[in-house]
């Protein structure tokens, strides 16, 4: 999500942190800041995009150590406070962190119990703070017990003007890697920062620290030495920076299964079935009394309020309605005092979304967001809410933010179950289900070349169904408008239970339907759709269980995804879709991540 770079070795290290820094503010950065070390450390810190002139005509340094960063705001407004690198109370001590610090709240009550001040809102400060108190004479001892009491992710870098040499360097489930070359080393989270001053890389594993001086580099791992040779990259800055993916579409959807796991992490009370949800907090006693709900998005996201609604209406026990943002502003919605309205949307910027919210807010009706920029508009005007946590999406043709969106709302589905009907054991069942998520889609992504074959096998058609039932109505919906907005073929998402109310009429040989057919309630339901189809010469591609092997006999092509919760299938199911329609669009040479006619953002109404 956000960005890494340190320099140690002879040149100065200010000009190279920052073009780095530069480098990867391309994943759309809000901030950031760097700590050079001259006579004395020089910390600079703003807010918005770099340019390398004018801050190198601003500030001046000959310093041959220093870390920067560009932040992407998980905790923590955009501000220059919450801007990395963080200091600790004595200014001696500075840390850049990428990742998610858990149990920052309970450190940070402790530390301050202990005596240290606190400047900003970030869960990183605690890191630099731990490694503060527990600093004696040697850096990356105070680093290895500091990371003794985190729990969550990092990537992280470390200098102190009281061992000055040496930059520390520590990962954990966050990318890290080190820039070989003489006399210098380098450090980065992204390749694409870097390899214009070096290919030689070593990729720092999880638990492994870095200590790093400019004549020589050790890498402990449990404190005992580990032997790493670097090896080098052969990708150009446009390959790096798509972390060697052909497009960012690709890049993001293999991410994710990191996007489940970064929205549920700290989030889960498994004890009491339940999630904690720090921004729905100031809510929470108004929540239990909600009784109506309106779900608002647009495209993607409207298919994921959808979604929500099947999950609210299942097993919160509330009347929940879901719209377009575009068709919202017709309605006349009824809303009172138990009315609550949710907002969803990755850029949180999208016009006819933030048109709703205004008038909700103006109709009185709680007025919640689930958004994946934080400081957006929408995470500002909106009462309360979720960040999807999913980090940057590039491409136009939204993959990974969905995912993140379907997780919170199940999380939210838990949250508001749990406070009505819901019993311990149901809310124990979704949530340890929940947490086999990112597993279980790592599994779908081993089959990229499988779907990608089958792409190409159908990429000569121009018509296709989606068909789905309840949670997986929506995916049928969310497959179709993937395939059409990046491939241009055309491609129409239907409820199964609708295909005989008229479009079975456009079904034959040359016309494929997409079946997605988990072994669900609705299952036996969707076999017989299948069979209509069959019946008229449709070719089918189904996603099925695995495990399902009487799917063979009626289906062309069959993709498996893993069994889970009824309700937690579509933010597996829609996986396979996501790929089906990148390497169906790519077999046609099309331009994926900039498809013509659309924006990433849509700002008009
Ligand atoms: O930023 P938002 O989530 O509010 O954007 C909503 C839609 O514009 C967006 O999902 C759009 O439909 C995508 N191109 C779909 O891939």
């Amino acid at each position: 999500m956000c960005g890494i770079v340190g320099y140690i070795g002879k040149q100065k290290a200010l000009p190279i942190i920052l073009s780095g820094l530069e480098r990867l503010e391309y994943r759309g950065y809000d901030s950031f800041g760097f700590c050079v070390f001259n006579s004395k450390p020089l910390l600079y810190k703003e807010v918005g995009k770099i340019s390398l002139a004018k801050a190198l005509a601003k500030i001046k340094s000959d310093g041959l150590i220093g870390i920067g960063h560009t932040r992407w705001a998980t905790t923590g407004e955009v501000t220059k406070e919450n801007a990395h690198p963080h200091s600790g109370c004595k200014e001696e001590i500075f840390v850049v962190h990428n990742g998610i610090i858990e149990n920052y709240k309970q450190l940070k009550e402790k530390l301050i119990k202990e005596g240290h001040k606190f400047k900003s809102e970030t869960d990183t400060e605690v890191i630099v703070h731990l490694i503060e108190k527990y600093f004696k004479d040697n850096l990356e001892k105070a680093v290895t017990r500091a990371l003794k009491d985190i729990r969550g992710t990092y990537g992280l870098a470390v200098i102190s003007v009281k061992d000055p040499d040496k930059i520390v360097a520590a990962r954990l489930s966050s990318p890290l890697i080190i820039g070989v070359s003489e006399d210098e080393f380098l450090i980065a989270s992204d390749p694409s920062a870097i390899i214009t001053t070096t290919r030689q890389i070593i990729i720092l594993e999880d638990n492994e620290v870095a200590v790093i001086k400019k004549d020589g580099l050790t890498i402990l791992k449990e404190e005992k030495e580990l032997k790493k040779e670097p090896e080098m990259i052969e990708w150009d800055i446009e390959q790096a920076e798509k972390g060697g993916y052909k497009h960012f579409m690709l890049k993001e959807i293999m991410e994710e299964p990191n996007v489940i796991e970064d929205a549920i992490r700290g989030r889960f009370i498994l004890e009491e079935g339940n999630v904690k949800l720090g921004g729905l907090e100031s809510v929470e006693k108004k929540l239990r009394e909600i009784n109506n709900i309106f779900l608002i998005g647009c495209g993607t996201a409207h298919y994921a309020c959808k979604i929500g609604e099947y999950m609210f209406e299942e097993y919160a026990d509330i009347l929940s309605q879901s719209d377009f943002g575009s068709e919202f502003r017709y309605r006349k919605p009824i809303v009172d005092k138990k009315t609550a309205s949710i907002f969803i949307s990755q850029s949180g910027e999208t016009a006819d979304t933030l048109g709703c919210l205004k008038e909700m807010k103006e109709k009185g009706a709680m007025c919640l967001g689930i958004t994946n920029v934080v400081g957006s508009s929408q995470s500002r005007e909106t009462n309360a809410g979720v960040y999807t946590r999913s980090g940057p999406e590039i491409a136009v043709a939204s993959t990974k933010a969905f995912i993140g969106q379907l997780t919170i709302l199940a999380m939210i589905t838990v949250y508001l179950g749990r406070q009505r009907n819901m019993s311990l054991t149901e809310g124990k069942e979704i949530v340890s289900a929940l947490k086999k998520l990112p597993l279980m889609a790592k599994e779908i992504l081993i089959q990229a070349e499988e779907i990608k074959k089958i792409a190409k096998k159908y990429n000569k058609y121009k018509d296709f169904f989606f068909i789905g039932r309840k949670y997986n109505y929506p995916i049928a919906l969310e497959g179709a408008l993937k395939l059409k907005e990046i491939s241009y073929v055309h491609a129409e998402g239907v409820a199964g239970g609708e295909l005989k109310h008229g479009p079975l009429a456009l079904i034959d040989k040359n016309c494929p339907t997409i079946a997605i057919c988990p072994t669900d309630a609705v299952y036996e339901k969707m076999i017989s759709n299948i069979e209509e189809i069959k019946a008229r010469k449709g070719p089918v591609i189904a996603i099925a269980s695995k495990g399902n092997e009487e799917i063979k006999k009626i289906a062309d092509e069959i993709i498996y995804i893993p069994k889970t919760l009824e309700i937690l299938t579509p933010i597996l199911s829609v996986i396979p879709l996501h790929l089906f329609a990148y390497y169906f669009a790519d077999s046609l040479g099309c331009d994926v991540d900039k498809p013509k006619n659309l924006a990433k953002s849509v700002t008009v109404e």
